[in-house]
């Protein structure tokens, strides 16, 4: 099963980016790397690719996906953008940051992908790949991360191969994401607050820095509370439990370190570098997961809680959660 799979991932070249668009075209589905994880992208025009996005992820219709454009010119052309949202675009996009803003009223994307809403996510990627198949499709494309449903983010072509296997008609492999950790999801369509819905590497003090204070209930440090549909507690969650701020190794676990520690059998950063962690969290929770099949349970070192380690913190209590 999995050697059939991954005959699908294909080194992401010029002519493999120009098959994936023509495939992109004709309503299919197609994995490619972007600067934060993997996406499976779809054409958001199209229902029908839309409704399979949903189904081969295994995703509750309730929850939107994130539409991925080539240009600030095309986000325009979807939804509406305040000054607020023009200021956190110029300077964070192309880049990990979406943005929810109001759909503009002919705006062309399948109902489906945004689960009814009267507004949008949208995203300008950074990835040379992600940029070359948005401009060879022509199509503003849907793209969740290309993993199942509440399971770990695919920052690997492998990982999504593993997760989703021949559903996929083409796997773009661009190799591993620079980032790791999926976008800073920023709700900015209502004009009087701006509501911090997914923290990422782009962090709340860079935000504010630029459009002011956050919405009440997103100024705490800690993880972003439940208000978007797609916001739910138990996510990102590798296949064995995981045991969070672990400073010692229970009989049968696994320690993913962070920092000087011993015993543990990968470690996300010896020199404590965050931006290192956040890299390599899902993969080698992934490589644990895979590896260390006889482990009762995935022990994780402490992270601190700041800058991108909230990010961090953020996707490990979701993925600790039962
Ligand atoms: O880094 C990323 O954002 C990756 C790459 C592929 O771009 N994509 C990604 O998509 O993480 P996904 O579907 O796994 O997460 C999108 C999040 C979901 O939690 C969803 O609920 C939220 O964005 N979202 C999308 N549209 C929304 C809307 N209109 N209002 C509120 N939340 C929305
Ligand atoms: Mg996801």
């Amino acid at each position: 099963m999995r050697i059939l799979s991954s005959l699908r991932i294909e080194c992401a070249t010029e002519s493999a980016i120009a098959r994936a668009a023509l495939l992109i075209q004709s309503g299919k589905l197609v994995a490619f790397p972007t600067e934060t994880v993997y996406g499976l992208g779809a054409d958001a025009r199209n229902d029908q690719a839309i409704a399979a996005v949903f189904s081969v992820k295994g995703r509750p219709r309730f929850n939107p996906l994130i539409i991925h454009v080539a240009s600030i010119e095309l986000a325009l052309d979807l939804v509406e953008l305040d000054a607020r949202a023009l200021a956190l675009a110029g300077q964070f996009w192309p880049g990990p940051l979406t943005i929810v803003a109001r759909r503009r009223r002919f705006c062309p994307i399948s109902p489906l992908a945004t689960a009814g809403l009267e507004t949008m996510a949208v995203r300008v990627p950074e990835h040379s790949v992600a940029i070359a198949l948005l401009e060879q499709s022509r199509a503003p494309v849907a793209a969740p991360s290309a993993n199942r449903s509440g399971r770990l983010s695919p920052t690997m072509a492998i990982h999504v191969a593993d997760s989703l296997g021949e559903s996929v008609d083409l796997i773009l492999d661009g190799g591993p994401c620079r980032i790791g950790l999926e976008s800073t999801v920023i709700d900015l369509s209502n004009p009087h607050s701006a509501t911090l819905l997914r923290s990422g590497s782009i962090t709340v003090e860079a935000i504010v820095n630029l459009i002011g204070p956050l919405s009440e209930k997103n100024n705490k440090d800690t993880c972003c509370p439940i208000i978007a549909p797609g916001m739910l507690v138990k996510h990102y969650a590798p296949i064995r439990p995981l045991r969070l701020n672990a400073k010692t190794i229970l009989l049968g676990e696994v320690l993913l370190g962070f920092g000087r520690v011993q015993g543990a059998t990968l470690n996300l950063s010896l020199r404590a570098d965050l931006a290192e962690a956040s890299t390599n969290l899902f993969s080698m929770l992934w490589e644990l997961d895979h590896l260390a099949v006889t482990a009762t349970a995935i022990a994780v070192s402490p992270i601190p809680a700041c800058g991108l380690g909230i990010a961090i913190n953020d996707r490990l209590q979701r993925g600790a959660t039962n």
